[in-house]
């Protein structure tokens, strides 16, 4: 719950990524502080001083799947003059590869960082955050945590368990004032996704939108008051219903698909591309 912007500071991880300094720019014009946290300074730093009020935002360099550094940063926020109320797990990373194609380090890489950390992190901020009078949670999952996609198996797992873990979260922290939410986007337009993801939805007609549209769902919800949870876009809000109630519907679905899914994981060109 966001009573009062002028007085709280998000803690956002991922912040110099294509979703991460939209919301960062979307936060800071609203009159949030930012600590800022990604694993190049430089970028980091670039996206602080053309934020508004720049002296209002910190940046911290962390690779939060190394546990030294993950402390680094906890022990930051609660260094912080007023500590931090709002915990914005955005850092992620994305695998597009039939299953058989990953290896355990790619295995260990997706699921540390989409799950492993998110949940490590809510953890050890917690304490702070139910200091606040604003403490919230925000947890940034996928459609595909959702609707289980050929060729993203993997991310798929990991953004299931973070939704798993929200909900449950959610229901724990339900007579606190610490509220969870999650968000699940489809398809956005940054570097997360290779080309080969990029010609895959182009191929399968999937829609993709601005990391701008992402960051004001992210904003509702903190706005929203009370601990919620929002799928972007649609038809994909229709098919995860579907999904969840007749599974079967969607599977035939997704199994005519798979040719496409094959060919694009295995690295084809759009036509016309050598
Ligand atoms: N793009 C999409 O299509 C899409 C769709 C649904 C959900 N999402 C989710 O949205 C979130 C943001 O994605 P994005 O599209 O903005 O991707 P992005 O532009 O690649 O940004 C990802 C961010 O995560 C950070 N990160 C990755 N591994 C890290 C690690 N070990 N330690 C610290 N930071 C790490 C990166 O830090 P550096 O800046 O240091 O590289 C980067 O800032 C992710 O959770 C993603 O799964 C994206």
């Amino acid at each position: 719950m966001r009573k009062d912007a002028s007085t709280a500071t998000v803690l956002l991880t991922g912040a110099a990524g294509g979703i991460g300094s939209a919301i960062a720019r979307l936060l800071a014009a609203q009159g949030y502080s930012l600590l800022l946290q990604g694993r190049n300074q430089e970028r980091l730093e670039t996206l602080r001083l053309n934020l508004p009020h720049p002296e209002r935002h910190r940046t911290m360099v962390a690779d939060l799947t190394d546990k030294a550094q993950r402390q680094s940063l906890v022990e930051r926020c609660q260094a912080l003059a007023g500590g931090v109320d709002v915990l914005i797990n955005n850092a992620g990373v994305s695998q597009f590869a039939l299953l058989e194609h990953i290896d355990d380090a790619s295995l260990r890489e997706v699921l540390e960082t989409n799950l492993l950390v998110p949940i490590a992190l809510t953890r050890d901020l917690l304490p702070l955050l139910a200091q606040s009078r604003h403490g919230a949670v925000v947890n940034i999952g996928s459609a595909f945590g959702h609707i289980g996609h050929p060729g993203f198996c993997l991310y798929g797992a990991s953004k299931a368990g973070l939704h798993g873990f929200s909900e449950a979260l959610r229901r724990e922290q339900g007579d606190s004032g610490v509220q969870v939410h999650y968000l699940a986007p489809r398809a956005v337009d940054t570097t997360l996704n290779s080309d080969a993801v990029k010609n895959l939805n182009r191929a399968l007609g999937n829609h993709s939108d601005a990391p701008e549209t992402v960051a004001a769902q992210c904003l509702k919800l903190l706005q929203s008051g009370s601990s919620g949870r929002r799928f972007i876009g649609w038809p994909e809000r229709l098919f995860i219903k579907v999904n969840a109630l007749l599974p079967a519907v969607v599977d035939s679905a997704l199994i005519k698909k798979l040719p496409v899914v094959r060919e694009y994981a295995a690295g084809k060109k759009p036509q016309g591309e050598i």
